[in-house]
């Protein structure tokens, strides 16, 4: 496996024997806020069964819709089709929530525990159209996969 990266290292410290799941989400969504530049929203929507949607968990940023039914959006197609979505600008996506209307482009990572279960998303927003790289990218779902090892307790 290539080497952390220094975000996902401090990520892996600062969660070290913490059981808590709010508690790491907070610090994880901190950590994504303080450290990659030209974003204005970094935060997490977790999976409820029992009305099959996400609902709002930590986060930075300016105030967010609460729920969000599986499929919908950038987040609910995320969770749905369990795959990536880098949206280079947010306003050509199809069906795309305007939590924050300063939002130009975003990028949502789903997560999935081990045993296969949904837990919800990861999400990133910026101001700035086409923020988000194949590097960007690639770096966050190397950081959701240790997030995930934390979080996940099944
Ligand atoms: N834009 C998202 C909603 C969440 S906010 O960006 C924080 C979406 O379309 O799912």
């Amino acid at each position: 496996m290539s080497e952390l990266s220094l975000m996902t290292q401090q990520l892996d410290a600062l969660l070290y024997d913490e059981q808590d799941q709010t508690a790491n989400l907070a610090n994880a969504s901190a950590l994504l806020m303080q450290t990659i530049a030209d974003i204005n929203w970094a935060g997490f929507y977790l999976y409820q069964s029992t009305n099959d949607e996400l609902v709002l968990g930590p986060f930075q940023g300016k105030v967010a819709c609460m729920h969000i039914k599986n499929g919908s959006g950038v987040c609910g197609h995320a969770l749905q089709t369990k795959e990536v979505q880098r949206v280079a600008n947010v306003h050509e996506f199809p069906g795309h929530i305007a939590c924050d209307s300063d939002s130009n482009a975003e990028i949502v990572v789903p997560l999935y525990g081990k045993s296969g279960q949904a837990i919800g998303v990861m999400d990133l927003d910026s101001t700035t159209l086409d923020r988000f790289s194949i590097a960007d990218e690639e770096q966050l779902i190397e950081f959701a996969n240790v997030l995930i090892q934390h979080i996940d307790s099944h």
